[in-house]
């Protein structure tokens, strides 16, 4: 079993009967849904609300039943995957072009589990790409702003054409190389007109299941504070 699985196959144990269940994307999540569609085939009553409609499609195939976010009351539990983790439990997210309904669920979630295998944690984040969600409407300058600033722009592209997220806009991906103030970096970032959402997840991960070769760790929150 590779360390994605394992982590997987952990963080399922957090989820109990009757549960509002926010699934995340990724592949790592994949390896979730599919141990989650056998509890539920064995008995688990869950409801879901998911984050992508690739993690719907999965869901719904494997049976299990996926609501709309404003349908529910509150999500207990949000489940998902991540580029990077730092030491506070900050991350960057994106890496599947999903992170506007992921934050936006978490948000919405009493708790927040991410799993991830070892090669995710890092010291500082920044080495993997920061997916920047935009408007497509006047992308391109907002990409220019982004090369001004010296943030190394890329868009996002797929099969030769710009990639289009679920709400219809354009990632581009900021090469930074490490980010030495996630709050600040956010403020700013997000401060520009045309951005939706930006891949900086910041206190949000309560904790992180980590697949460490044939096992896992876990690691907590220090700061419950919440934004
Ligand atoms: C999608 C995400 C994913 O959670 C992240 O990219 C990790 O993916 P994987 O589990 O495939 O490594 O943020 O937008």
């Amino acid at each position: 079993m590779i360390e994605k699985q394992i982590a997987a196959q952990k963080a399922v144990e957090f989820v109990k009967d009757g549960m509002t269940i926010g699934l995340g994307t990724g592949s790592t999540v994949a390896f979730l849904i599919n141990e989650l569609a056998e509890k539920v085939k064995g008995g688990l009553r869950i409801k879901a609300v998911s984050t992508s409609s690739s993690t719907t499609h999965l869901a719904s195939l494997l049976g299990i039943e996926v609501f709309d976010l404003n349908k529910v009351a509150m999500i207990d539990l949000t489940i998902d995957g991540a580029d990077e983790v730092d030491e506070n439990l900050d991350g960057i997210k994106g890496g599947g072009g999903a992170l506007l309904y992921e934050k936006i669920v978490a948000k919405n979630s009493e708790q927040n589990i991410w799993i991830v295998d070892s090669s995710k944690l890092v010291k500082k984040l920044g080495k993997f790409p920061l997916p920047i969600e935009v408007i497509k409407f006047g992308s391109e300058k907002i990409y220019n702003n982004f090369a001004d600033m010296k943030l190394n722009p890329q868009f996002r592209m797929k099969e030769g054409k710009k990639f289009v997220t679920d709400n219809g806009n354009f990632i581009i991906d900021l090469k930074l190389i490490t980010i030495e103030n996630v709050v600040e970096t956010e403020r700013l970032l997000k401060s520009m007109t045309g951005v939706v959402e930006t891949g900086l997840f910041n206190k949000i991960a309560d904790l992180v299941v980590v697949g460490v070769e044939d096992e896992t760790i876990t690691l907590k929150k220090r700061d419950q504070t919440k934004n």
